[in-house]
C-alpha cells in the first residue's frame, strides 16, 4: 500500500559552541551546575551575525537531498517550520527556494513554535496525498538566539541554533511515516510569547525594544514542566493508539528537545526505560521547530535508528501547541 516515504533526513548547526561556563563569564548569575542539573543542557549553537535562518536550512536541505540521492530540482514543496524566519515577509522557505534556485517549488512557512516540525510533517502529507506534491522538502530551522534577553537566566539558558530537514514522497517501501497529529490550544498559548514586530506593538519604537517586547518570553504556567510532560504523555498515547500498537514495542522516543527531566519523567509515566530516549540537549539545547528534526537525523545517521525500528516523535511548545508523528523505519 502507498504511504508517505521519508527518502534522507540531514542537519546542521552552526559550529560556534557557548558551554555553560561560557554564560558565566559573559556575566550572567549562573553556574554550569545549576543549568545542568535543572535542565540537562550543557552548551549550545550560536550562529554567527551574517548567518540567516534559511542558510541553516540550506545546509541541512543539502545533506537530506545527498541521502535521498536527489538534487533541488525533485522538489515541488518546500515547508520551513520556524518562529525565526529571515524576515517576517517573505518566509524563510522564499528565502531557502532562491538559494536552492528551484523556482517550481511552493513555499511557505508553519508556526507552531517547538511542535513546529510535527506540523510541517502533517502538512506535507496531505499535499503528498492528494498528489498536489511529489517530492516535498520539511524543514525545521531557527536562529532562536537573536531572540533572547541574554540578562535573563531563567530563559537564555535553555536554547540554541540550528535546522533538521526530511524529504518525503508518497509510495511503497520502508522508512514510512505511519500517523502524523497535531493539536492548538490558542486560548491558552500565551505563555511563549515573542510580543514585538506583531500587529500588537506596531509601530516598532525604542520605547517597544526598551520594554524588551522584542525578545522572547517564557512564562512558567501553561510552558510549565508539568503541562509539558502531560501533553508529551498523551501525544504518545494517541500516537500507539490510533497505530494498534503498544508503547512497549517503540524502540525509539525522539521528543522535541525541552528539558532532560522531562525525559525522565516521561519515561517513568510510560514504564519504559530512559534509554529509549534520543537525547540531543545536552549539545544544542532546546532549538524549537529544529530540536526534534535535528535529533531524528542523528539518530539515523549514527545507526541509533534500525531497520523496523518504531520512532515516536512527539512534540510540546508554545502556542500551545503539541502532537507526534509515529515512523516506522
Ligand atoms: C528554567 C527552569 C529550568 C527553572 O527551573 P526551576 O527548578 O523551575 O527553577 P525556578 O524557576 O523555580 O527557580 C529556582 C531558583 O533558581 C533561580 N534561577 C533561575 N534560573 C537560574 C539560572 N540560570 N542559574 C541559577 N539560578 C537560576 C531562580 O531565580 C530561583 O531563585 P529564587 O528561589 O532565589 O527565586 C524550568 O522552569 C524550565 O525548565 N522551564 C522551561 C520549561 C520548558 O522547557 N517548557 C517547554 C518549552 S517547549
Amino acid at each position: 500500500m502507498d504511504g508517505i516515504r521519508i527518502l534522507g533526513t540531514g542537519s546542521y548547526v552552526p559550529p560556534k559552541v557557548l558551554t555553560n561556563s561560557d554564560l558565566q563569564k559573559m556575566g550572567l548569575d549562573t553556574t554550569d551546575e545549576w543549568i545542568t542539573q535543572r535542565t540537562g543542557v550543557r552548551e549550545r549553537r550560536i550562529a554567527d551575525p551574517d548567518v540567516n535562518t534559511s542558510d541553516l536550512a540550506y545546509h541541512a536541505t543539502l545533506k537530506a537531498l545527498d541521502m535521498a540521492g536527489m538534487t533541488a530540482k525533485d522538489l515541488d514543496l518546500i515547508i520551513i517550520a520556524t518562529i525565526t524566519p529571515d524576515t517576517c515577509c517573505p518566509a524563510a522557505a522564499n528565502w531557502l527556494q532562491a538559494k536552492l534556485d528551484v523556482p517550481q517549488a511552493v513555499t511557505f512557512d508553519v508556526t507552531a513554535a517547538c511542535s513546529g516540525f510535527i506540523f510541517g510533517l502533517n502538512v506535507a502529507t496531505q499535499y503528498l496525498l492528494t498528489g498536489f506534491s511529489k517530492n516535498a522538502l520539511v524543514v525545521g530551522a531557527e536562529i532562536i538566539s537573536r531572540t533572547l534577553n541574554w540578562k535573563d537566566r531563567r530563559t537564555c539558558i535553555l536554547w540554541g541554533d540550528g535546522a533538521g530537514a526530511v524529504i518525503l514522497t508518497k509510495g511503497k517501501g520502508g522508512h514510512r511515516i505511519l500517523s502524523t497529529h497535531i493539536h492548538t490550544d490558542g486560548a491558552n498559548g500565551q505563555d511563549l510569547l515573542l510580543p514585538g514586530g506583531g500587529s500588537r506593538t506596531t509601530p516598532i519604537s525604542h520605547e517597544s525594544v526598551d520594554k524588551g517586547l522584542h525578545t522572547l518570553n517564557l512564562i512558567e504556567a501553561n510552558m510549565s514542566f508539568k503541562v509539558a510532560v502531560r501533553h508529551f504523555v498523551g501525544s504518545i498515547k494517541e500516537a500507539v493508539e490510533y497505530n494498534h500498537v503498544a508503547v512497549g514495542d517503540i524502540d525509539w522516543f525522539i521528543p522535541h528537545q525541552a528539558n532532560l527531566r522531562m525525559f525522565q519523567s516521561m519515561a517513568k509515566s510510560l514504564k519504559v526505560p530512559m534509554e529509549k530516549f534520543y537525547v540531543t540537549l545536552h549539545k544544542y539545547g532546546n532549538i524549537s521547530s529544529a530540536s526534534c528534526a535535528i535529533a531524528f537525523d542523528e539518530a539515523v545517521r549514527d545507526g541509533s535508528i534500525k531497520k523496523d525500528h518504531l520512532v515516536c516523535l512527539p512534540v510540546f511548545g508554545g502556542g500551545l501547541t503539541w502532537g507526534s508523528a509515529l515512523v516506522s523505519w
